[in-house]
């Protein structure tokens, strides 16, 4: 385990990290989004760089300045951060904390939708189904980060969908957000850490203590032989 000074405890670890919304287009002018303010997401690539690991950084728009020393991937669909994150491979951990958008708009015009006057009819907006990024790197046969963590935000019955998504999306653990309070793009977080064997609540903490707590997690982890290996 990890004890005293940290530093350079994610020596030679590569690190994907995911963070922010992603932008689907309508057309030139218009798109569908999520709230995500990347602040976690920024702060775990961070946290992980001042560990000593190399990370890579897919990011949607955001009003952030990436942390120094990352190398920093910025995308605007969630195909776009699906095709980076698979350019990024292989790293040894994944950290899918983009809020992506779960559907796009099955077009986008290539010319602006013009409002075509009183009286007559509203556009409809046809949505398809985005890619999974996470289930998608999750489920590789070849590549398979040795240890993949996936976000999960919920407002009710945290730990239950937290887990049904573990399942699902093949993680190994699931940082289950309650949102149930006032933490999106506020500067705390209130999360319960799943693993496929047991879970912890963490006391409500500022997003960069919950990045420094996660980062040592991931480094205590991989340094004992990943995911599977107890701690
Ligand atoms: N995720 C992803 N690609 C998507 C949707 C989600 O990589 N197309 C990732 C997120 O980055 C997060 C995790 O999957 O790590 C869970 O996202 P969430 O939106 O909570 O779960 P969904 O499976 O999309 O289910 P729902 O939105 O219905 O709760
Ligand atoms: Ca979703």
């Amino acid at each position: 385990a990890l004890q005293g000074n940290n530093a350079g405890a994610l020596k030679g670890v590569h690190a994907l990290v995911t963070a922010g919304p992603t932008r689907e287009p309508l057309d030139p002018v218009r798109f569908l989004s999520n709230h995500s303010s990347g602040r976690q997401g920024y702060a775990i690539a961070d946290a992980l760089i001042k560990l000593g690991a190399s990370v890579t950084l897919v990011s949607g728009p955001v009003a952030l300045t990436p942390p120094a020393g990352a190398d920093f991937v910025p995308v605007e669909t969630a195909r776009q951060m699906l095709k980076a994150c698979e350019e990024a491979l292989p790293a040894d951990v994944f950290i899918s904390v983009a809020a992506v958008a779960d559907w796009r708009p099955a077009r986008a015009a290539t010319k602006k939708l013009k409002i075509k006057g009183a009286g007559s009819e509203h556009p409809a907006m046809e949505l398809i189904e985005n890619p999974d990024i996470l289930k998608t790197i999750a489920h590789k046969r070849k590549n398979r980060p040795d240890l993949v963590i996936g976000f999960a935000a919920e407002t009710h019955d945290v730990e239950e969908h937290a887990e049904a998504k573990l399942a699902r999306k093949n993680c190994d653990w699931i940082v289950a957000n309650d949102v149930s309070g006032d933490v999106m793009g506020g500067a705390e977080n209130e999360i319960v850490l799943i693993m496929r064997d047991r879970s912890e609540r963490w006391p409500r903490m500022g997003k960069e203590d919950v990045a420094r707590q996660l980062a040592t997690r991931i480094a205590v982890t991989l340094g004992d032989g990943g995911a599977g290996a107890k701690l």
